[in-house]
C-alpha cells in the first residue's frame, strides 16, 4: 500500500465535480494509485465512478481539486495526449471497420509506422484470442468477442494507464466470470495500471488489488478486498460487501477495544468500537453470519442471545438458518453442515452466540426516532 504519495502513478486529489452547478456527483475524493496496481471503483448507480474515470481520461473536468498523472497534474493535458487506454461500456468499436482496422486505428493516431502496426495488431489479437478474427467486422462477432476485442484496442497502443467502465455489464454470468479471469491475467502479465468501474462487489472482489467503495460521490473505504470484508469502516461498506447482521444498539460504555450497547431493551452487545467515539449515543452492531455460533459451548464468547427459528435452509456445504433475535427479524446464521449435528427446526427456540472481537460496532443506521447524524 501507498506510504506517500510521491510513489501514486495516480493521484486524485480532493476531487469535485459539479454538472449543474449545486449538486456534488463527486465530492472531495482523494485517491492514490501505485504503478502496476489494479484498483477498482465500487458502489452503487449513480454515485460517481464513471464520473471519476471520464476526470481522469480527460472527457469532463473536476470542479475541484486536481489529477496528477505520474507527479504531474493532467489539467492541460488533453485526452488523446495521456496516454491511456480506455474500455466503457458503451464505447463499442466502429462498426464499418474490421477488427485489425479497429485495433489499428489507435496506432495509426499516433503515427506508428505500416510495419509496427500489423505486428501491434496482431500480438493485441493474440492475447485476448481473437487471431483468426482480424477480418470480421464487429457485427459478426459475439458480444463477448467484441468486448475482448474493445479490450484489446485499449491496450495495443501499450498505454501505461487502462481506464474500464463496467466492460462486462452487458455479458452473460458465465461470460463474464471468464472474462474476468482474462482481465486479471492479461493487467498482471503486462504489468499495467488499472482503474476499473464496476457496480458488482463479486467482480470487484475477483479483479483487484485494492478496491475503493464509493456512495454517494464520497469514497467511503480503500481496502484490499480481504480487508474490507473482514474490517469494513463504515456501515454502507459493512452492508455492500457480502452479508451483514445487523442490530441498532444504544451505546452504555466504550473503550479501546471494546463497547457495551444496549439493544431493543433486552440485551447488552459486546463489540469491537469501530466507528464510534465517546458522546455517540447509537451504533449499529455487525456481525457476519458465518460467525454466529450456534449453541455456544458456555463461557466460549461474550455474546450469547436466544433466538426463534424462522426458517431453514439447506444448502449442501452448509445451512442459512433465519431467525429472530433482540428484535432483528432477520438475523441470518451460516452453519456448515456436519454430520450429527442436531436438526434444527422453524419455531426452535436456539443460543446464538458470537465473539466481541467478530461484532463491530459502526456509525449509527439513518436516523429513524433521533436527530443524531451518524457520525462519519
Ligand atoms: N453529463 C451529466 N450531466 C449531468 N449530470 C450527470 C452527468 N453525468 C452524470 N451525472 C450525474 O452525476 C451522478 C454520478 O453519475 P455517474 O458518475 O455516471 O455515476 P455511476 O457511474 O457511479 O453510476 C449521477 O447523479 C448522475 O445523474
Ligand atoms: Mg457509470
Amino acid at each position: 500500500m501507498l506510504e506517500n504519495n510521491e510513489s501514486a502513478f495516480v493521484e486524485f486529489r480532493e476531487v469535485s465535480k459539479t454538472y449543474d452547478g449545486s449538486t456534488l456527483s463527486v465530492q472531495d475524493f482523494s485517491l492514490s494509485v501505485a504503478r502496476g496496481e489494479f484498483v477498482t471503483l465500487l458502489g452503487p448507480s449513480g454515485c460517481g465512478k464513471t464520473t471519476c474515470l471520464k476526470m481522469l481520461a480527460g472527457f469532463e473536468e473536476p470542479t475541484g481539486g486536481e489529477i496528477f498523472l505520474n507527479g504531474r497534474p493532467v489539467g492541460r493535458v488533453k485526452a488523446h495526449k495521456r496516454n491511456i487506454g480506455v474500455v466503457f461500456q458503451h464505447y463499442a468499436l466502429f462498426p464499418h471497420m474490421t477488427i485489425a482496422e479497429n485495433l489499428a486505428f489507435p496506432l495509426e493516431a499516433r503515427g506508428v509506422s505500416k510495419d509496427a502496426i500489423a505486428t501491434g495488431v496482431k500480438r493485441a489479437l493474440d492475447m485476448v484470442q481473437l487471431g483468426q478474427f482480424a477480418d470480421r467486422r464487429p457485427a459478426q462477432m459475439s458480444g463477448g468477442q467484441q468486448q475482448r476485442a474493445a479490450i484489446a484496442r485499449a491496450l495495443v497502443f501499450e498505454p501505461d494507464l487502462v481506464l474500464m467502465d463496467e466492460p462486462l455489464g452487458a455479458l452473460d454470468r458465465r461470460l463474464r466470470e471468464d472474462m474476468q479471469y482474462e482481465i486479471r491475467r492479461l493487467q498482471q502479465r503486462l504489468e499495467v495500471t488499472m482503474i476499473y468501474v464496476t457496480h458488482d462487489q463479486g467482480e470487484a472482489m475477483v479483479l483487484s488489488d485494492r478496491v475503493a467503495v464509493m456512495n454517494e460521490g464520497k469514497i467511503q473505504q480503500v481496502a484490499p478486498p480481504e480487508v474490507l470484508y473482514d474490517e469494513p469502516t463504515t456501515l454502507f461498506v459493512a452492508n455492500f460487501i457480502g452479508e451483514n447482521n445487523r442490530l441498532d444498539g444504544q451505546l452504555m460504555e466504550w473503550g479501546d477495544d471494546l463497547c457495551r450497547a444496549k439493544v431493543h431493551d433486552a440485551g447488552v452487545v459486546q463489540a469491537f468500537p469501530v466507528a464510534v467515539r465517546e458522546g455517540d449515543v447509537h451504533t449499529s452492531l455487525t456481525i457476519r453470519p458465518e460467525r454466529v455460533e450456534l449453541n455456544p459451548t458456555p463461557g466460549s464468547v461474550a455474546n450469547v442471545f436466544e433466538a426463534v427459528v424462522r426458517d431453514v435452509i439447506f444448502l449442501g456445504d452448509h445451512l442459512r438458518i433465519h431467525a429472530e433475535l433482540l428484535g432483528n427479524s432477520q438475523f441470518i446464521v451460516k452453519i456448515r453442515n456436519i454430520v450429527g449435528q442436531g436438526a434444527v427446526l422453524p419455531g426452535d427456540t436456539i443460543k446464538l452466540g458470537w465473539l466481541a472481537t467478530d461484532c463491530r460496532a459502526l456509525d449509527a443506521a439513518a436516523p429513524a426516532e433521533s436527530t443524531l447524524a451518524a457520525p462519519n
